[in-house]
């Protein structure tokens, strides 16, 4: 089913999407650098701003994982974030919050307060192949889960932009 985003994107006023994990250093900025890379590759990097943070603080300040970026770089796809902790003030710095599973979603809950305009989502609502469940979590598995992970989000991350782009008020 389509997602209801709620607004038009143009350059002035960016999409801005932040994708969620645990540590911020294997799904979410994976994820990131897909989207931003499907974003750049179509000419339209100035129309969102994307971002990735995690619910803990493990890794603040770090580099995505060695693997996560191998895998991605093979992929074509530069992982050039470092890792922060996701709070409450995102909610307003945000127009969609991607959770990559269901643990990550009730973190991000757990800090909402007020009202916020920013929506939160599983990502894997746009992953045609399944039906909202969890992305795993590949930090303590082998290769295979770091593929496996590079794959959904390649999914994830084609329908989600799919679905964005009628929203986009070209010139
Ligand atoms: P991520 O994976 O949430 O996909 O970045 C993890 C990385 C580190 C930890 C947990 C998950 N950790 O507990 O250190």
């Amino acid at each position: 089913m389509e997602f209801p985003f709620y607004r038009s994107i143009s350059k002035e006023n960016p999409y801005r999407i932040c994708f969620v994990c645990l540590g911020n250093i294997c799904r979410s900025p994976t994820a990131e650098g897909i989207f931003q890379h499907k974003v750049k590759e179509r000419g339209l990097g100035s129309y969102f701003y994307v971002d990735s943070a995690g619910t803990g603080a493990y890794h603040v300040g770090e580099k995505a994982n060695a693997t996560s970026r191998s895998v991605a770089e093979s992929h074509g796809v530069p992982l050039l974030s470092r890792a922060r902790q996701f709070d409450s003030d995102d909610f307003n710095e945000f127009d969609l919050i991607l959770a990559m599973d269901a643990s990550n979603y009730a973190n991000i809950m757990a800090l909402k307060s007020g009202t916020t305009t920013a929506q939160v989502e599983m990502m894997r609502r746009f992953d045609l192949q399944g039906t909202g469940e969890d992305v795993p979590d590949p930090y303590y598995g082998g290769l295979n889960g770091f593929e496996d992970v590079f794959s959904i989000l390649e999914r994830s991350s084609e329908e989600l932009l799919h679905q964005l782009t009628p929203h986009i008020l070209t010139e």
